[in-house]
């Protein structure tokens, strides 16, 4: 099915997309992580420009949390971001805003107040094929087990949100 966020994606016009969450530093890095692996393995990476961000400023310029990427090394998957807010202008540069949760959603709503950009935000569970309630949960304060499960959920989150892009390129 067409989305409002769906276009041709040439080499000459990758297709751009953003993981948001709250600190840039959990979350959103793996599962950038994790869309830059899969795009690896189908031998695609001249075809998009991936990156992460977040809504709050608290952790700009630091790597993925240790127990982040600890978890992603794991499973063979390398965390590459280095912390940054999300900036007004993502919005023009990005053709897909991906909110980890619903408080992040919020926050990128409250940025887009004119609501020009409403179409290129779409959550990120909203591609997960078990999506529960929605939210890809908060690590931070809690255990491994925690960072195991977020690892798990965007991990096939971006495989079904690589599977739907695919069809675009020509
Ligand atoms: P993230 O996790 O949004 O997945 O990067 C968090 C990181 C830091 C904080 C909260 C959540 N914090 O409050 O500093």
């Amino acid at each position: 099915m067409n989305k409002p966020y769906h276009r041709k994606i040439t080499i000459e016009d990758p297709y751009k997309l953003v993981f948001v969450c709250l600190g840039n530093i959990c979350r959103s890095p793996t599962a950038e992580g994790l869309f830059i692996h899969h795009v690896k393995a189908a031998q695609l990476e001249q075809y998009f420009y991936i990156d992460s961000a977040g809504t709050a400023a608290y952790h700009v310029g630091e790597p993925a949390n240790s127990k982040s990427q600890f978890t992603a090394n794991q499973h063979g998957v390398h965390l590459p971001s280095k912390a940054r807010r999300f900036e007004y202008a993502d919005f023009e540069e990005f053709d897909l805003i991906l909110p980890m949760d619903a408080s992040n959603n919020r926050n990128l709503k409250e940025l887009d107040r004119n609501n020009r950009f409403e179409e290129r935000i779409v959550m990120m569970r909203d591609f997960d094929p078990q999506p529960e309630d929605g939210n890809v949960p908060d690590p931070y304060y809690g255990g491994m087990q925690g960072f195991e499960n977020v690892y798990q959920i965007l991990d096939r989150s971006t495989k079904a949100l690589l599977d739907e892009l695919k069809p675009l390129i020509k």
